[in-house]
C-alpha cells in the first residue's frame, strides 16, 4: 500500500496527481489546496474519468486538513505562486519561501517518515528550506527539478538527432534556473552513441540554449508556468521511490563535500528508490564543467541567503 500526498491543487499539483492516479503508481492519492473545495474539485473531475481510463487509485481532496494527509509515503510540495513571463524562478522566494516553510512543518507533524519531494520554485532554495525546516535527514528531503530539466534536454535532443526519444540519454545538472542550469552536453548520447559526434558543436549549443530557457519559452507562451512536464517528473520521482526503482535521476539534493560543495542542496545525478536519496553519483566533470557547476552553486547560494535576509531561516 503506498500513499502520496500532492501540496497544491494548481496546474503542476493537479498534474501531478493525475498522472499519479492514472498509472496507478500509488494507491492513494490525496490533494490538499488553501483555496476552499479546490483541491476537492480537481479530485472529483479525475475521480469521473476513472471509468474511463480504468484505473481505482482511491482519491481523496481537502480544503487544508493535513489529518487526511497522515501516513503518506512521499509527499510532493507544488504550493505557491507560479512566475509570470520575464520573470526568474529567484524573484519568487519572497512570496513562496513562507509558503513552503508552513507546508513543510505541517507535513512532518502527520506523516514524519515521508519523503518529501519539493517542486515550489526557487527550486533549490526550497528544497534547502524544506530540509532546514523540518530537520529531516538528506534522503529524505530533496528537489525535482533535474528531473524536468534532464527530460527537457533529452526532448530537445531526440528532436536534433531525428531520434526516438527513448534512446536518447542526457542529464542536466546544477541549479533549476535558467542561467544555472548545466545540460552535460558531453555526456548525452545516443544508444551509447556520443551526441557530440552525430550534431555539430552548434547544434549542441542550441539543444543546452533551448534547455536552459526550456520553462521561460513556455511560461512565455502560456502566460504562466508550465504544469505537464514538471507534474509527470514529479510524479516520476514518486515513482522510483514507490516502487524502488532505483533510477538515476538528477535531483536537487543536500552536499556535503561532494562535488566540492558544502551547505547547498543542488541537483547532480542521485540513485532514487525506497530509501529515497539512495546514492550521490559524483561524475567525473572536465575543467569546463566543474567551472560551471562552481558558479551554479554560487547562484542558488546568493538565493539562499536571501532567506536569511527575510528571517525565514
Ligand atoms: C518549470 O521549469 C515550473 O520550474 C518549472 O517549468
Amino acid at each position: 500500500m503506498s500513499k502520496v500526498t500532492v501540496v497544491g491543487a494548481g496546474a503542476v499539483g493537479a498534474t501531478c496527481a493525475n498522472v499519479l492516479a492514472i498509472n496507478e503508481i500509488a494507491n492513494e492519492v490525496v490533494l490538499l489546496d488553501i483555496k476552499e473545495g479546490f483541491a476537492e474539485g480537481k479530485v472529483l473531475d479525475m475521480f469521473q474519468t476513472s471509468a474511463l481510463l480504468d484505473f481505482d487509485t482511491k482519491l481523496t481532496g481537502t480544503t487544508g486538513d493535513y489529518a487526511q494527509t497522515a501516513n503518506s509515503d512521499v509527499v510532493i510540495i507544488t504550493s505557491g505562486i507560479p512566475r509570470k513571463p520575464g520573470m526568474t524562478r529567484e524573484e519568487l522566494i519572497g512570496v513562496n519561501a513562507g509558503i513552503v516553510k508552513n507546508v513543510a512543518e505541517n507535513i512532518l507533524k502527520y506523516s514524519p517518515k515521508a519523503f518529501i519531494v519539493v517542486v515550489s520554485n526557487p527550486m533549490d532554495t526550497m528544497t534547502y528550506l524544506a530540509l532546514k525546516a523540518t530537520g529531516l535527514p538528506k534522503n529524505q528531503v530533496f528537489g525535482m527539478g533535474g528531473a524536468l530539466d534532464s527530460s527537457r534536454f533529452r526532448c530537445y535532443l531526440s528532436k536534433a538527432l531525428n531520434a526516438n526519444m527513448n534512446e536518447v540519454e542526457g542529464m542536466v545538472i546544477g541549479g533549476h534556473g535558467d542561467t544555472t542550469m548545466i545540460p552535460l552536453t558531453r555526456m548525452a548520447n545516443l544508444k551509447g552513441i556520443p551526441a557530440s559526434s552525430l550534431l555539430s558543436a552548434e547544434e549542441l549549443e542550441k539543444v543546452s540554449a533551448d534547455t536552459m530557457v526550456g520553462g521561460a519559452t513556455l511560461t512565455k507562451l502560456l502566460g504562466t508556468s508550465a504544469w505537464y512536464a514538471p507534474g509527470a517528473a514529479a510524479a516520476a520521482v514518486a515513482e522510483s521511490i514507490i516502487r524502488d526503482q532505483k533510477k538515476i535521476i538528477p535531483s536537487c539534493v543536500m552536499l556535503e563535500g561532494e562535488y566540492g560543495q558544502n551547505d547547498i542542496c543542488i541537483g547532480v545525478p542521485v540513485v532514487i528508490g525506497k530509501n529515497g536519496v539512495e546514492k550521490i553519483i559524483e561524475l567525473e566533470l572536465n575543467d569546463a564543467e566543474k567551472a560551471a557547476f562552481a558558479k551554479s552553486a554560487d547562484a542558488v547560494r546568493a538565493t539562499n541567503d536571501v532567506l536569511k535576509e527575510i528571517n525565514i531561516l
